[in-house]
């Protein structure tokens, strides 16, 4: 999804245990470089690890990708070929108990990605108002639920203080979370407080902004997210970059000072087999070259002023019959 090509510059936002930038690697070889980074210092190890055969192609930092700008910058690397997001959780993360990512699995209620972080999901299941919790778990769960849920916890925590995923799994299902859906009770819940506790939302779409704007012409920038909250932010950033402009077609150069940005290389999001069916793939690819004045030229002016593509006043025109609408 990412075109690589050799000797580009590539950045892994949400390295985990590098399946998807060694491939990166590969693709770019024999000279291409990655920037990893990850917010998990242990899964990041494990992707030292998996990468040292690639020597000083590969840079690694433990950092969460809302930094990767200031690390670019400190890196002295201005524009990038591609950024990959896989967002969410790795194995290594989900299948350790330690971790308390899991309800199916006994294990304290950490949750953080970061375990230099200060806030674990018992902090915030046992300080929150319910008021907050419910509100917490309706906006990062979209548990129907949510209230009932809440109050569930809170009668529960003035007894025993809750510290496990299994009790907390339990409370859920008892006071009746996610009935309707396919999905355990505690999936929703679960959920909301990991996005919670990690602030997964928080940043995203400065983040793909900051990443367009670094992109040379035709590279490209793509998120896999898991849940639909994410998927959101990830679609509606891309599409504002790929319809800022508002010049007529046929101008060589942008006049609004709005050129857009990228095109949708997914006008559709792709989504993986049925196993994986929260998964959700959206790319973006950078258009233009920057003129001799700076400014963004169109790829397809010249084939505009040539008259192949006519004239069309955009101003007019309805938003979604414009390029790379969805
Ligand atoms: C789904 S895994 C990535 C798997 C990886 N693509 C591979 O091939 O192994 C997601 C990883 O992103 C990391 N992560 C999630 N949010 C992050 C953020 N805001 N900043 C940095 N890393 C993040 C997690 O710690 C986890 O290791």
């Amino acid at each position: 999804m990412l075109a690589c090509r050799p000797g580009g510059f590539y950045v892994d936002g949400t390295l985990g245990a590098g399946g998807h930038a060694e491939a990166i690697l590969r693709a770019a070889a024999p000279d291409g470089r990655l920037l990893g980074c990850d917010r998990d210092a242990e899964t990041l190890e494990v992707a030292r690890r998996r990468l040292l055969p690639f020597g000083d192609r590969v840079v690694l930092r433990h950092a969460e990708f809302r930094r990767l700008p200031e690390i670019l910058d400190a890196m002295g690397v201005e524009t990038i070929d591609g950024l990959l997001l896989d967002l969410g959780l790795s194995s290594l993360q989900l299948d350790d108990p330690e971790r308390g990512f899991s309800f199916q699995k006994e294990g304290p209620l950490d949750m953080r990605m970061d375990r230099s972080r200060e806030t674990t999901a018992a902090d915030l299941l046992n300080r929150l108002t319910l008021r907050e919790l419910a509100s917490l778990i309706a906006r990062f769960g979209e548990e129907p639920a949510a209230r009932r849920i809440a109050t569930a916890i809170v009668e529960q925590r003035e007894r025993r203080r809750i510290e496990t995923t299994t009790q907390l799994a339990q409370i859920v299902a008892s006071a009746g979370g996610a009935r309707a859906a396919r999905v355990h009770p505690a999936t929703r819940v679960f959920q909301a407080l990991r996005i919670a506790v990690n602030q997964e939302i928080d940043g995203l779409d400065h983040l793909l902004e900051q990443a367009v704007i670094r992109l040379r012409p035709g590279g490209r920038v793509a998120v896999l997210a898991f849940h639909s909250l994410e998927d959101r932010v990830v679609k509606r950033t891309f599409r504002g970059l790929a319809r800022r402009c508002i010049c007529p077609r046929d101008l060589p150069v942008c006049a609004c000072g709005r050129p857009d940005l990228v095109r949708l290389v997914t006008p559709r999001p792709v989504r993986p087999k049925a196993s994986e069916i929260a998964a959700r793939l959206r790319a973006v690819e950078r258009l233009g070259e920057a003129g001799p004045s700076g400014a963004i030229e169109r790829p397809d002016a010249a084939g505009a002023a040539a008259g192949r593509s006519g004239i069309r006043d955009l101003r007019k025109a309805p938003r979604s019959s414009r390029r790379g609408g969805a």
